[in-house]
């Protein structure tokens, strides 16, 4: 099953589901954080809440709770409606079924929405995007970086991934990406080459199996580290 998108849209995550993705153990949840992309997520939310220290950027901050909703709103029906047409094209172990998977998007986008609205001051919810980040070398422990790059290989470059994959080091002693695979559920043709390109720059890469998966097959997330 392919999935089309346009452009890259605003969905978000749960903590849990980040949790998994991200094959986060409790020790890594006491890190300095930063979430790339995360968009209308409740992860920085929900973290926030528990104590945890999540700085989230995305281009999407530039808007208000109702611009951001919006933008929700209207592509929120064509996806659920193309999972709908296609169910044997999906893992449905996390999500029961698609109204669940629409149930627990919207439910994400309430809780980010409430605490957007009140913290937007704090500064944990920066106006920024790849490949440029604005943050010193070394900001934070973990950059992550969920349901964007990969993902969306075709509206996306070779060029740019690599380029975001730097400055996600550069910020971060490490960086994690989930998932490898494009929106046609083929693997990014851009993994292998960020793994050799980091591998020859001297970090280490690993590819890790983590406990969630809803396109099939992408359930392995790729950390990148600092040696
Ligand atoms: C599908 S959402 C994923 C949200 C969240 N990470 C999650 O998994 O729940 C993709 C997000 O990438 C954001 N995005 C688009 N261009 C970006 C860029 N150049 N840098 C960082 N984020 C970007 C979009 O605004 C959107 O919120």
């Amino acid at each position: 099953m392919v999935m089309k998108l346009d452009k890259v849209v605003p969905f978000g995550l749960k903590l849990d589901e980040y949790i998994k993705m991200i094959d986060h153990s409790p020790k890594d949840l006491q890190k300095h954080i930063l979430g790339v992309g995360d968009g209308p997520a409740s992860f920085n939310a929900e973290g926030t809440a528990k104590g945890y220290d999540i700085t989230s950027i995305d281009p999407v901050y530039q808007f208000d709770c109702a611009g951001i909703k919006q933008r929700f709103d209207a592509v929120v029906d064509n996806i659920i409606n193309q999972i709908i047409a296609t169910p044997d094209s999906w893992v449905w172990s996390y999500h029961q079924n698609p109204q669940d998977l629409k149930a627990r998007r919207v439910k994400a986008l309430k809780t980010f929405l409430q605490d957007y609205q009140q913290s937007k001051q704090t500064g944990r919810y920066q106006t920024q995007e790849l490949p440029n980040l604005d943050f010193a070398d070394q900001t934070f422990d973990l950059a992550l970086c969920s349901h964007f790059l990969f993902l969306y290989s075709e509206q996306l470059d070779e060029d740019f991934h690599l380029a975001a994959i730097q400055e996600m080091l550069r910020v971060s002693k490490e960086v994690r990406i989930f998932p490898l695979l494009t929106l046609r559920q083929k693997t990014s043709p851009y993994v292998e080459k960020a793994i050799a390109k980091f591998g020859r720059l001297g970090y280490s890469t690993s590819i890790v199996k983590v406990p969630y998966e809803f396109q099939p097959g992408a359930n392995k997330m790729l950390a990148i580290k600092h040696q």
